[in-house]
């Protein structure tokens, strides 16, 4: 379904019933990328996912698209649904980024967390070069030459080489983020703040998730969250890079099952 806001209308796909779960996708993607979660969690929860602005069927803006932006469009789209209760805010990559401007801003929707393949700091100088060169990129090239650098990085070297319907379908998810959708969230990203000085004021139950193959952003980084976030499970995903929601869907879907069974308690 279409959901208004004041600026733009958002894509939201929803399933099941039950305890509300928000699924934010990474970057470049949308919402497709939770389809094997979208049809096993659906039985337990309520599951909310957005195509973020100028992601998959929701339309670009003018950017930058900050975390602080996206995050208030996620609260809009609960509003919009008329979910009131507190949700289990559910973040990969950017999404992660998005989850904890998520959780500064509106702290009292958040019921759980759940970190997936993310960081907590800031953009270094070298990450901010890259962002650039990436837009530039995208400006007098399209999207095709980001994607394709992004693809084989995206999974797990074993995965790349395996799982090729998997591969064909992810680039398939990436190409429909569009050149203005693209550069606005890669301004957005690089200007985010560091979200590490939020870890200890974090008192949900909280999960991390993280490939052991992840050639995006490195398993120490989630660690570092795990030490700094009291209580939280951290779990790493064999055989799975970036995307371990794709590649080990079961692994997966059993470990959030298993941490939103426990909310219920
Ligand atoms: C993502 O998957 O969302 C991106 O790799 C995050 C980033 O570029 O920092």
């Amino acid at each position: 379904m279409r959901v208004n806001l004041s600026d733009t209308k958002l894509f939201v796909e929803q399933a099941g019933r039950g305890q509300p779960l928000l699924l934010i996708h990474g970057f470049p993607f949308n919402h497709e990328m939770w389809r094997p979660q979208i049809e096993i969690l659906a039985g337990n929860s309520k599951i909310i996912a957005p195509d973020l602005r100028g992601h998959g069927q929701s339309p670009p803006t003018p950017g930058p698209y900050s975390m602080d932006v996206l995050a208030d469009d996620c609260a809009s789209v609960l509003e919009k649904l008329g979910v009131q209760q507190p949700v289990t805010v559910c973040g990969l990559s950017m999404g992660g980024y998005v989850s904890f401007a998520f959780f500064r801003r509106y702290p009292q929707l958040v019921a759980g967390l759940i970190l997936v393949a993310t960081r907590s700091g800031a953009d270094a100088e070298e990450a901010k070069k890259n962002r650039d060169i990436a837009a530039e990129k995208v400006r007098t090239e399209g999207t095709q030459p980001v994607i394709e650098s992004m693809l084989p990085i995206a999974m797990s070297p074993t995965t790349y080489q395996k799982q090729t319907d998997l591969v064909q379908q992810v680039e398939g998810i990436m190409q429909k983020t569009t050149p203005e959708g693209l550069i606005s969230a890669l301004m957005g990203m690089k200007s985010r703040p560091d979200s590490t000085p939020t870890l200890d004021k974090i008192t949900v139950p909280t999960l991390i998730l993280h490939g052991a193959d992840d050639q995006i952003i490195p398993t120490s980084e989630a660690e570092a969250m795990h030490a700094a976030i009291q209580g939280s499970q951290f779990i790493i995903v064999p055989d799975a890079g970036h995307l371990p929601n794709l590649e080990q869907p079961q692994i997966f879907n059993q470990a959030v099952d298993g941490f939103l069974a426990g909310l219920k308690v």
